[in-house]
């Protein structure tokens, strides 16, 4: 058999997603020696907490080194469910299992449940691995387009996607805050959409991994609902909070009989967690008054590329309330310039080193006219960045 011939499987990945553009960066730099200036990545630019990184090298030096239970250590997942527990409804132990990023924790909830031809709803733009992992296992992502408008930014259009609920979908895909728009939901239409969940009997699957990047507003977690292990399935991780990207440790919260399920499938792809990040994972705990300090730190930043991007004429944004992420629309500025997006990054990456991501690569039809910028990039560099953006926009707008 020929070594190229893959799988449908295999084959059903585009191979489009944010990493690609660090790619192209690194190039630039490297043939045109120009200083790239990363609006690109999404992870915080500071060091994970010293707490979490002393605790990791003390398991380390204590031999903590063998695998670990396919669940994660009872420690951690005890610490998350307490966690988890004072600040919304109660959550077990037993219904946390720890997994190697939030994106492994995706795909387990994916595996357990789509079967080919099953339909997924994922929201537009949305996390481009939700669409990806669905169509890996022969599943049918059905998109529902959010709506925008620059005063109030993006929301979830839950109209139309009642009218998209069939006896094929099987599960939502929720993510709030919101990557790529900063969005934090106005919590009003997250009970909604957990009404039209629980009423039209399909599976809400919630990630939540931007839970402690807000800056404004408040955020409503579909596990502040009694009722959640009907119907919920809970994804959160340890990348973006602590700045553990590297780490690759995140978590499922769901009915305890859901998390013994996805355990055996655990045992069988990756084992276990990695040990001692799980030993570190127990000090991110003590570590809040660092995440606080992160938070502001980012709030104050997100203010400075709000106010840059607003002198850029053709560009309409709305200040994100969370995450790392502002998401302009540039709709006219492509048309003008008969530009699609991922040809405005890619010359912005080519001839300015400013990296951005193109709206498109989430995952579909609205991001065609919005960039995403990561604000989780020191001051200067925001201003550079955003001022070369706006140089090059000019010169896209010169005739
Ligand atoms: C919405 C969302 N979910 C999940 C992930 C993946 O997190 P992890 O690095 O823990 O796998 C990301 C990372 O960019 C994300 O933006």
């Amino acid at each position: 058999m020929p070594v190229d011939d893959f799988s449908l499987s295999a084959n059903s990945i585009t191979g489009e997603s944010t990493l690609v553009y660090q790619d192209v960066a690194r190039q630039v730099q490297k043939t045109k020696g120009i200083r790239i200036i990363n609006f690109g990545i999404g992870q915080p630019d500071l060091p994970t907490f010293a707490k979490i990184r002393e605790a990791a090298k003390k398991s380390l030096d204590e031999g903590f080194t063998g695998y670990t239970s396919a669940y994660g250590i009872d420690e951690l997942r005890q610490k998350i469910a307490e966690h988890l527990s004072s600040k919304y409804e109660s959550v077990r132990k037993e219904e946390v299992i720890v997994t190697p990023g939030a994106k492994t924790a995706l795909y387990l909830a994916f595996l357990l449940y789509i079967n080919p031809g099953d339909e997924v709803i994922i929201f537009d733009p949305s996390f481009y691995s939700y669409a990806e992992v669905v169509k890996m296992l022969g599943g049918v992502p059905v998109y529902v387009k959010m709506k925008f408008n620059e005063s109030t930014g993006f929301s979830l259009n839950l109209s139309e996607l009642e009218s998209k609920i069939n006896k094929k979908t099987k599960m939502i895909v929720l993510n709030n805050p919101h990557n790529p728009t900063g969005m934090v939901f106005d919590p009003i239409e997250i009970e909604k959409l957990m009404e039209i969940t629980k009423e039209k009997k399909v599976l809400l699957l919630s990630d939540e991994i931007y839970d402690y990047f807000i800056y404004e507003g408040k955020m409503k977690s579909v596990l502040e609902d009694p009722d959640w292990r009907d119907y919920v399935i809970y994804v959160n991780g340890f990348s973006k909070t602590f700045s553990m990207t590297g780490w690759r440790l995140g978590y499922v919260v769901a009915k305890e009989k859901v998390i013994k399920k996805m355990a055996e499938i655990a045992a069988n792809i990756y084992t276990c967690p990695t040990s001692f990040a799980q030993k570190g994972a127990l000090a991110a705990f003590e570590s809040f008054d660092e995440v606080k300090e992160m938070i502001s730190l980012f709030k104050k930043r997100r203010d400075i590329m709000y106010e840059e991007l607003k002198k850029i004429k053709g560009i309409q944004v709305h200040k994100s309330q969370g995450a790392f992420y502002m998401f302009p629309f540039i709709g006219e500025i492509l048309k003008k310039a008969n530009l699609s997006v991922k040809d405005f990054s890619l010359k912005l990456i080519e001839e300015k080193g400013v990296t951005t991501i193109p709206g498109e690569v989430f995952p579909l039809e609205v991001g065609k006219d919005f960039v995403r910028l990561s604000f989780a990039v020191k001051e200067d560099d925001i201003r550079e960045g955003i001022k070369r953006m706006k140089e090059f926009i000019d010169m896209l707008m010169t005739p």
